[in-house]
């Protein structure tokens, strides 16, 4: 890319994991690496975008020229998204949110008993991030973008999760043996609310992240 495309725009990108505490030193996590959101943080940052960068429990270094902000739960995730939404252009949710968290946190560690069953650990619903913003746009013409891993049937339950979403863009990409989760490639399909779908080969996962980008910058201009 030559032309700084992204200059004078604001984009906020989540990236990472979220981790639902239990106890002092149990957790609910994913295996998201954080890899995908820092290469659209690194890409949109060299195309001229001042970037927010929401790093949901990741270890990678901090992307020069980027404004970091540390979170842990989806509920710290949400807080971070929604104050730095309020004035972005765009926003990437990269994150893997978890879905649920545990109903309950035990401020001392959970102690086996003996001659005694486990207890069962109730959860409780977090909230849709990506949903939530979606729904209320702080900006006109914010640009909102997710992320969905599936398994199979992916275009279909690509095009039903856009809808219910209400995102303008959505990643699609197939989770398996040597892309998406901890790997340096990926490959996805970018679904546009507009009906549009943009192939992006098996390749690394900056070749995606400036795919999204172009996508973002055509429907800002
Ligand atoms: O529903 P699902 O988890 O598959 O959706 C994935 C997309 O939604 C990702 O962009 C993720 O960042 C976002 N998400 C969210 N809040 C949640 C769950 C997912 O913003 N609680």
């Amino acid at each position: 890319v030559t032309e700084p495309d992204l200059k004078g725009r604001h984009v906020v990108v989540s990236a990472g994991g979220t981790s639902e505490p239990l106890d002092p030193v149990r957790f609910l996590g994913n295996r998201s690496s954080g890899k995908q959101g820092y290469a659209l943080a690194r890409t949109a940052a060299a195309r001229g975008a001042r970037v927010t960068l929401i790093a949901a429990n990741s270890t990678l270094p901090d992307p020069a020229g980027v404004d970091v902000v540390p979170v842990g739960t989806a509920v710290q995730l949400r807080e971070a998204v929604l104050k730095a939404t309020a004035e972005a252009d765009a926003v990437v949710m990269a994150a893997a949110v978890a879905d649920f968290r545990p109903a309950a946190y035990a401020t001392g560690k959970i102690k086996k008993k003996d001659d005694q069953e486990p207890e069962p650990i109730t959860l409780v619903r977090n909230p849709d991030i990506l949903a939530e913003i979606s729904a209320g746009r702080s900006r006109p013409g914010q640009v909102i973008v997710g992320f969905a891993a599936e398994t199979d049937d992916v275009l279909a339950n690509g095009r039903a999760k856009l809808k219910r979403k209400g995102c303008d863009l959505l990643v699609v990409n197939e989770v398996g043996e040597r892309k998406t989760f901890g790997s340096e490639e990926n490959e996805a399909v970018v679904l546009g609310a507009d009906g549009s779908e943009t192939a992006v080969p098996y390749g690394p996962k900056e070749a995606l992240a400036e795919t999204v980008w172009d996508l973002v910058a055509e429907r800002l201009s």
